[in-house]
């Protein structure tokens, strides 16, 4: 029904010659009632890791594969996200798929698509609801478990030493569940080594030129070179910004200099573990669309999907790398 209504709006807009996107089938007459409608608010497209993830959202959820995507991108506002999710709900869409910007504020707008009967299916991060029956499933990573892994490859390389542990700390996105998991576990393991020092925490919302610029500030207001063993950057592009800022300002980065670790494994920062500048990637995948797609069709056949979907990861150093492994990787 939902998707007749759709088709109708659409189809009056060809009618009318607007410009709403709507597509035809193969004669190129009206479109095709077949497809499943899905309304997909997507963060923005701040990194390597989310311009992925989209690509992995498109491929998957074509016109040839059954469905019509009306893709919005929130430019990193969450109130873009809400007025998308508004309007999806409007359109009488099959199913929501949302990527949340950060973990709160979602209560009322979730509400509303349960009241209009579409599913929402969160994808990457969560939402923080108080009313779990609002989505009916989550697909992404598990961020603390990330976190957890950086941190025991911190224990392990560093168990040796005697003196302090100087280590710079780059956020992404405040709020938001990858930045909340990966400064849990960092934070939790500070409490519990006492020679493990926090010289800075800084705020790199996930973007390469917000972390090259928060952390030149910082260098510049230390006098002289300050002894720093590792810099935690909450994704890759946080790193690339960090590892242009401390070569600029003169600092060897690698095992024996400025230990840098990064989450998301994308091809360009494994390339930097291969040739020594980052010591430490932790992966974090962004190809999440057939997952999403499985769970649609288990809805579509009247099934329940898996409440919380986590997606497998691992790490890497130096030694697990090839360069035919970075070559076939696919982000
Ligand atoms: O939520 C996933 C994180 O968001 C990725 O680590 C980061 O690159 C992206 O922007």
């Amino acid at each position: 029904m939902k998707r007749m209504f759709l088709l109708a709006v659409l189809a009056l807009g060809l009618v009318l010659g607007s410009a709403c996107g709507a597509r035809t089938n193969s004669q190129g007459d009206s479109p095709n009632e077949e497809l499943i409608v899905i309304g997909m608010s997507q963060v923005g497209a701040e990194s390597d890791w989310r311009v992925a993830n989209s690509e992995s959202m498109k491929a998957v959820f074509s016109e040839e594969n059954g469905y019509r995507l009306l893709f919005n991108d929130a430019r990193q506002k969450q109130e873009n996200q809400i007025t998308a999710i508004r309007r999806f709900i409007q359109q009488q869409v099959d199913y929501i798929v949302l990527m949340p910007i950060s973990e709160s504020g979602w209560d009322s707008v979730l509400q509303e698509a349960k009241e209009a009967s579409i599913p929402v299916i969160l994808v990457d991060r969560m939402a923080d609801v108080e009313d779990e029956s609002l989505y009916a499933a989550h697909i992404g990573s598990d961020f603390l478990r990330e976190g957890t892994l950086a941190v025991n490859w911190m224990e392990s390389g560093f168990r040796e030493r005697g003196e302090t542990l100087g280590i710079i700390h780059i956020q992404g996105t405040l709020g938001s569940t990858a930045q909340l998991g990966r400064t849990a576990a960092l934070e939790a393991a500070i409490e519990t080594h006492g020679h493990w020092e926090l010289l800075a925490q800084l705020d790199g919302d996930f973007t390469q030129a917000k972390a090259y610029e928060v952390m030149t500030d910082y260098l510049s207001g230390v006098p002289g070179q300050r002894r720093i063993d590792v810099v935690y950057c909450e994704n890759d592009n946080i790193a690339f910004g960090a590892l242009q800022a401390l070569e600029e300002q003169g600092y060897r980065c690698g095992r024996e200099g400025v230990n840098i670790i990064t989450f998301d494994a994308t091809r360009g920062a494994l390339a930097e573990c291969l040739n020594g500048k980052i010591s430490l990637v932790v992966e974090c995948n962004p190809l999440l669309g057939p997952l999403v797609e499985e769970a649609i069709q288990t809805m579509e056949a009247g099934g329940t999907p898996e409440k919380h979907r986590y997606v497998e990861e691992q790490a890497f150093t130096q030694e697990d790398l090839t360069e035919a492994l970075i070559a076939c990787r696919e982000y």
